[in-house]
């Protein structure tokens, strides 16, 4: 089945500090949008990616990725995209031409995903789950709690509940779809208005459809703040040497 690649691009970046659009900071000198490229291009079955880049920089980004050396059989489109994250994804999905069946959604900012867990995604959707995501045990114990109001974010807060570790799982990208499946749930989402999902597969979730987990991987880690800058460079320095 033909797969195609969606990645949201277009966020600004905010946790990470003032600098260019996250997508375009760079790691060890490349921008993190080529090394996420390269992730899913590095897939056989990844016939076509689009990317969903900063409405700003569009055609920046339009240039960047005109001089990088992809593998012949990987297309390459790049469309602006919107205010949030789901809006991003549902302007990707409309890039995509009808002959596409899976469909994986992947964030810019998980630049290091190995291509062992792309392909196990792709795998697992071929093997018949409309919706597969990867994912990762928790490390630390979680506490649901009471948030302290807006504008006291320190103060203490009451807990509460304590999920039982051991059944959650957090949850990282390349996410993979039966085409129709995602393109069903995104139209149903934004019908009602909601932009409530922070994955996909949430959207998916709410359809009322079958979502599985796959392993993920520790170097699928999302950057996200200064420190995971660190981390990455650290990861990519590992593999060079
Ligand atoms: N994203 C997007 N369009 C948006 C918001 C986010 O395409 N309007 C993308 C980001 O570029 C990123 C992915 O969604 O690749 C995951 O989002 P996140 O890590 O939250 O990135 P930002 O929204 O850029 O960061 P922040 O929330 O700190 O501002
Ligand atoms: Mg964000």
């Amino acid at each position: 089945p033909r797969t195609a690649a969606v990645i949201p691009a277009a966020g600004r970046g905010v946790r990470l500090g003032p600098g260019a659009p996250k997508a375009l900071r760079t790691l060890n000198g490349t921008p993190m949008l080529i090394h996420a490229v390269r992730a899913m291009a590095a897939s056989r079955a990844v016939t076509l990616v689009v990317v969903v880049a900063p409405p700003d920089d569009a055609p920046g980004v339009k240039t960047l990725l005109t001089d990088l050396a992809l593998p012949d059989r990987t297309d390459i489109a790049v469309v602006p995209g919107g205010e949030t994250r789901q809006e991003s994804v549902r302007l990707g999905l409309e890039a995509i031409p009808d002959d596409i069946e899976i469909v994986l959604v992947h964030d810019a900012a998980r630049p290091l995903v190995p291509v062992d867990t792309v392909d196990a995604v792709i795998e697992a959707v071929r093997d018949g789950a409309p919706a597969v995501v990867p994912a990762l045990p928790l490390t630390d114990t979680v506490k649901e709690v009471e948030p302290a109001p807006p504008g006291h974010p320190t103060d203490p807060e009451p807990v509460v509940a304590t999920p039982e570790r051991a059944r959650l799982r957090a949850v990282q990208t390349p996410q993979g779809f039966d085409r129709d499946t995602l393109v069903n749930a995104h139209r149903t989402m934004a019908a009602a208005g909601g932009d409530g999902a922070t994955d996909c597969a949430g959207m998916v979730e709410r359809l009322g459809a079958p979502v599985v987990v796959v392993p993920g991987h520790e170097e699928a880690f999302k950057v996200t703040r200064p420190l995971d800058l660190v981390l990455a460079e650290a990861v990519l320095a590992r593999r060079r040497a």
